[in-house]
């Protein structure tokens, strides 16, 4: 038995004694993905969270998405591997900030993208990610003003999308903000006819450059629908190891190698056993932020039908 082997068999065991399942983003490293009892993107990986009936989630993932998971599900354990992993773009907004905006706009709807602290999601409306971002925009009446945090540039694409004018932040990924549509330019003339995809946490440029903009999620519903033997993928490397693995037969070539979220990466095998020998890191959020939170969490996974107008 090699050394993945024995760890997943361990990671087996403790699963059973601790009543526990394995959510991995699809960014996760390929030995993670492989051992997880299901892996997918932000939205779907909230879903999970709250319609399991495990008590313990182990979150492969960043920091933002264990919390939520926490705020979905106050009964369970939510543990996180590593606590390190964070999301930098979470962190360029703060609640303090945002009330200072929220007070220079009076009635304006606050959306806040789901990459960010229960705190900030605590005095916003309603959450959204990348699947569901236009659609959760699109709920509000074109006549009132919404502030969208922290994701300036999957603003900027709700607002291409929408026709609308967004009051955006002035956060984005580090990672994403590595594209280029000199990337593109470079990859249609080495690929000729080869669909680029590209994240919405990309740049404009690098958005307006591709045939498609898509969350992770939507990426691996395009790769298994688009009927095409090669596709160049704009967005975090990770997601590779999943597209390859459900679609032997198409060649994936990443839009840039240097696409690496250096948090996403920090989760192995060894911390998770570890995390499920100790039940640690937990990650729990104040009661009162997490019941705020919720209510913005919860209008993001209703769907469209909700009385925020
Ligand atoms: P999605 O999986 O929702 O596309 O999100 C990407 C991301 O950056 C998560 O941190
Ligand atoms: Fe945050 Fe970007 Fe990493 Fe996603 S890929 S966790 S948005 S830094």
């Amino acid at each position: 038995m090699d050394r993945q082997d024995e760890l997943e068999t361990r990671i087996e065991v403790l699963k059973k004694d601790r009543k526990a399942v394995i959510l991995a983003h699809n960014y996760q490293i390929p030995e993670v993905q492989d051992l997880a009892d299901f892996c997918g993107d932000s939205l779907e990986l909230a879903r999970k969270a709250k319609e399991s009936d495990a008590e313990v989630i182990v979150f492969c993932g960043v920091h933002f998405m264990a919390e939520t998971a926490a705020i979905l599900s106050p009964d369970k354990t939510v543990l996180l591997p590593d606590e390190d992993a964070g999301c930098p773009m979470a962190d360029m907004a703060t609640a303090a900030d945002l009330a200072r905006l929220k007070d220079e706009h009076p009635g304006a709807a606050v959306v806040c993208y789901v990459n960010s602290t229960a705190e900030v999601k605590a005095r916003s409306d309603v959450c959204c990610t990348s699947s569901n971002a236009v659609e959760v925009v699109s709920r509000f009446d074109g006549s009132r003003e919404v502030i969208f945090v922290p994701d300036r540039y999957l603003g900027a694409h709700v607002e291409r999308e929408t026709g609308r004018k967004l009051i955006l932040w002035p956060g984005y990924c580090p990672t994403h903000a590595r594209l280029s549509s000199d990337q593109i330019a470079d990859a249609r003339s080495r690929y000729p006819g080869a669909p680029v995809i590209v994240h919405p946490e990309s740049r404009a440029d690098v958005c307006l450059a591709a045939d498609e903009v898509r969350s992770t999620g939507g990426m691996v519903k395009f790769a298994r629908e688009a009927g095409v033997k090669r596709i160049v993928v704009g967005t975090e490397t990770g997601l590779l190891h999943r597209l390859k693995k459900e679609n032997p037969g198409v060649e994936f070539i990443p839009l840039s190698d240097g696409a690496v979220c250096p948090n996403m990466k920090l989760i192995t095998p060894e911390k998770i056993m570890w995390a499920l020998e100790d039940m640690e890191p937990r990650i729990t959020v104040d009661p009162e932020i997490a019941r705020k939170a919720l209510v913005a969490v919860e209008r993001m996974l209703q769907g469209p039908v909700m009385g925020v107008s």
